[in-house]
């Protein structure tokens, strides 16, 4: 099992001038072709994909995954969406990659998202919301390590 980076110890990748971030594409974005759209913004914003691998995910990596929301009502609802067909998982890089992705995606539920964001663009509802973006430098460290092997990235 690959490390956890916990306590603010971030790698030393993990400078904002250097930062990755972990984007899932969901289900439903794969499922409806949308996997070349999401990595086209990025890539124009001029994120760089570091690592990149489209999976049938294991329920127990997306249970760690959201392991933060295991007592939340919709906690069953997300970990079954998340397994229900394929995802792909990017890790993203450049300068303050967690906050351009984050921002690029629009807010978590599709009605909160402005128009030119990818949720505010792309998707309607909170449980069918296309994209996951880690929400902070110490969750990227976090989720990258769930996701990807050190091997993994190019
Ligand atoms: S956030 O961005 O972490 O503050 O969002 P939050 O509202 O805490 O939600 C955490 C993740 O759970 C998903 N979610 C849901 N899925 C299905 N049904 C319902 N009702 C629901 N509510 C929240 C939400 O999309 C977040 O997933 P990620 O992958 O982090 O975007």
């Amino acid at each position: 099992m690959p490390a956890l980076y916990p306590g603010g110890i971030l790698p030393p990748y993990m400078s904002s001038e250097n930062e990755r971030t972990l984007i899932l594409v969901k289900p439903d974005g794969v499922a409806r072709g949308l996997v070349g759209e999401v990595v086209r913004r990025f890539e124009a914003r001029g994120l760089k994909l570091a690592a990149m691998k489209l999976i049938n995910a294991p329920r127990a990596t997306v249970e760690r995954h959201y392991e933060e929301h295991r007592e939340r009502p919709f906690f069953a609802d997300v970990v079954n969406y998340l397994c229900s067909g394929p995802i792909v998982a990017i890790a993203l890089e450049g300068p303050n990659a967690v906050k351009a992705a984050r921002s690029m995606m629009g807010a978590t539920n599709p009605a909160d998202a402005p128009s030119g964001t990818i949720r505010g663009d792309l998707a309607l509802s909170i449980e069918n919301n296309i994209v996951h973006g880690s929400a902070d430098a110490e969750s990227a460290a976090k989720e990258l390590a769930i996701w990807f092997s050190d091997s993994e990235y190019v």
